[in-house]
């Protein structure tokens, strides 16, 4: 089995079996680093892990336009529910829900979630098993300790971790928690699309672990990276 991952800049990225895609946390509209348009994007399904607009603010168009089932926290279902869009999966920190690519389970994130001033649930992070590979994206959050239970749980091929400061963890936080989570390989996200979250991307750097550093726009092999280990 197969699985690419295209990181589309911030958070946004789609991962890709060959027969499923999963666009995780559409955010290409007011997105500087985005490389294509929401309205160029093709996708089966969108996970979101929190309600703020530089993750959710393209999912209800992109869900629309591409028919896509939406994984999110029960609340933003609602939402979707209201706009007309009935093909949602619900769910919330604790909890799996089974694809017809792999699964979908919440974890906690602390962080917060809402959009235009409506409550969204709770922030979540997203362990993703697709292609052979298990993925934890762990949306915006800060340091936890139980992210090395995470990591003991899912035993995760790959995480996503936030690196921006500010809103989420800074790169040396998001180094204790690359180790403490203990995937051989990690993709440092959600830094350097503002002025506000930037910061050095050499910074962070875990023992033990692979750092990928990608470009928005560009595709890897999931496979690849996680055999190398
Ligand atoms: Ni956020
Ligand atoms: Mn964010």
């Amino acid at each position: 089995m197969t699985l690419s991952l295209t990181w589309h800049g911030h958070s946004t990225v789609q991962l890709d079996d060959g027969t499923h895609s999963l666009l995780i946390d559409p955010f290409f509209t007011d997105n500087p680093v985005a490389t294509m348009a929401a309205s160029d994007v093709s996708c089966t399904h969108i996970a979101i892990t929190h309600g703020h607009g530089d993750h959710f603010g393209d999912c209800p168009q992109i869900a629309k336009a591409c028919n896509a089932t939406v994984i999110a926290a029960y609340e933003i279902c609602e939402y979707l529910a209201e706009q007309g869009h009935a093909a949602c999966e619900p769910g919330n920190p604790g909890g799996c829900i089974i694809t017809d690519f792999g699964s979908v389970s919440f974890t906690h994130a602390f962080h917060s979630s809402s959009f235009e001033g409506r409550y969204m649930g709770m922030p979540c992070g997203l362990i993703i098993t697709m292609g052979g590979s298990t993925i934890y994206h762990a949306g915006d959050t800060g340091l936890f300790g139980d992210m090395q239970l995470i990591g003991e749980t899912w035993k995760p091929d790959l995480v996503l971790l936030p690196i921006g400061d500010r809103f989420t963890m800074g790169p040396e936080l998001a180094t204790t928690a690359a180790e403490m989570i203990g995937a051989p390989a990690a993709l440092p996200i959600h830094f350097n699309t503002w002025p506000l979250i930037e910061v050095n991307p050499d910074a962070f750097a875990p023992r033990n672990v692979e750092v990928l550093r990608m470009q928005p726009g560009e595709t890897i092999d999931v496979g690849a990276v996680a055999s190398t280990q």
